[in-house]
C-alpha cells in the first residue's frame, strides 16, 4: 500500500508507522518534528520511507504537502489524519490553537483525500478522532467539540460514499485512553493501553474498512454508555 500518516512523530502515530514500515509498506510520513520523523526512516532502511515537514494548522501549505507526497508516491492508497492536540483547562489561545489543528486542520486534509479518492476512483480515507467525541467534557470542552466535528464530518463523508462513491472508505478511529505524550499529564485514566496495541487495534480496522472503530475494543462499552447517560451523570466524570 501507499500510505500519507499525518501526526507520525510520537505517540499513537509512531506506533502506527513503525508498524506499517515493518510490513514494507511505501509511506510519506509527516509532522513538525522532522528529526522524529528521520529516526523512523533510518530505523527501516529497506523501506521506501518519505520525510515531510507539515503543519496542519497552515491549512493551505498543508494541502500543498498532500500534491508533493502523491508526487513522491506516484499515487496514493490510504490517508491516515491523526495529528491532533489536547489541553486541560485550556488558554484561549491553546482552545484556538486546538480548533485550527483539530478541526480546520483536518477539515483541509480530509477534503482533500476524500476528492483526490473520488478523482481516483477509490481509496480509504482514516480520521483519528477519539472517544471524547461522544461527550462534552468541563476540562476540556473545546477538544470534545473539535473531536465530535471530525466523527461527525466523516460520517458524512461516508453517507457521500454510500450515495455516490461506494469505492471511497472512511474510517474514524476513536482511541480512549492510550499512553502517548499527550496524555501524560493527565489523571484518572483507567483502561490505558500502550501506543503498540492501539496501533496493532487500528491497522486491523484499517485493514477491515471498518466505519467506526473503538481502540481498544473494549471501549465500546464505555461508548455505549456516553449516548445513554445524561448530562448530569457525565459531568461526574468528564
Ligand atoms: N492518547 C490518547 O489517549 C488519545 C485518545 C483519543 C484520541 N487521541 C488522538 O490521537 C491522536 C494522536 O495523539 P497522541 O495521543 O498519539 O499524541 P501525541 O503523541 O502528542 O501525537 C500528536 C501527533 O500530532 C502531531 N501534531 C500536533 N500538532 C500538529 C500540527 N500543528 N501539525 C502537524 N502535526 C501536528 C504531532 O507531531 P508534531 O508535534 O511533531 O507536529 C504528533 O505526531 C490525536 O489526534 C489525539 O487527539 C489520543
Amino acid at each position: 500500500m501507499k500510505i500519507v500518516l499525518i501526526g507520525a512523530t510520537t505517540g499513537i502515530g509512531r506506533s502506527v508507522a513503525e508498524l506499517y514500515a515493518a510490513q514494507g509498506h511505501e509511506m510519506v510520513i509527516t509532522g513538525r518534528r522532522i528529526a522524529l520523523l528521520e529516526e523512523i526512516q533510518k530505523a527501516f532502511p529497506t523501506t521506501k520511507i518519505s520525510v515531510l515537514e507539515m503543519d496542519v494548522a497552515k491549512t493551505d501549505e498543508a494541502r500543498a504537502k498532500m500534491d508533493e507526497a502523491e508526487k513522491i508516491l506516484n499515487g496514493i492508497d490510504l490517508v491516515i489524519i491523526n495529528a491532533g492536540v489536547g489541553f486541560q483547562k485550556a488558554t484561549y489561545e491553546q482552545e484556538m490553537n486546538t480548533v485550527d489543528i483539530n478541526a480546520r486542520g483536518f477539515t483541509a486534509l480530509a477534503q482533500w483525500s476524500y476528492k483526490y479518492f473520488v478523482q481516483k476512483g477509490g481509496g480509504h480515507l482514516v480520521g483519528v478522532s477519539s472517544l471524547a467525541s461522544l461527550t462534552g467534557s468541563a476540562y476540556s470542552p473545546e477538544y470534545h467539540a473539535t473531536k465530535a466535528f471530525m466523527a461527525n464530518y466523516m460520517s458524512g463523508l461516508r453517507m457521500r460514499s454510500a450515495k455516490y462513491n461506494p469505492k471511497v472508505y472512511v474510517t474514524d478511529i476513536r482511541p480512549g485512553y492510550v499512553d502517548t505524550p499527550m496524555t501524560k499529564q493527565n489523571k484518572g485514566m483507567f483502561w490505558v493501553a500502550t501506543s503498540e496495541k492501539a496501533a496493532r487495534q487500528i491497522i486491523e480496522a484499517i485493514a477491515a474498512k471498518k466505519k467506526v472503530a473503538y481502540i481498544t475494543k473494549r471501549y465500546q462499552i464505555i461508548a455505549f454508555l456516553l449516548k445513554i447517560l445524561p448530562e448530569s451523570i457525565l459531568a461526574k466524570v468528564f
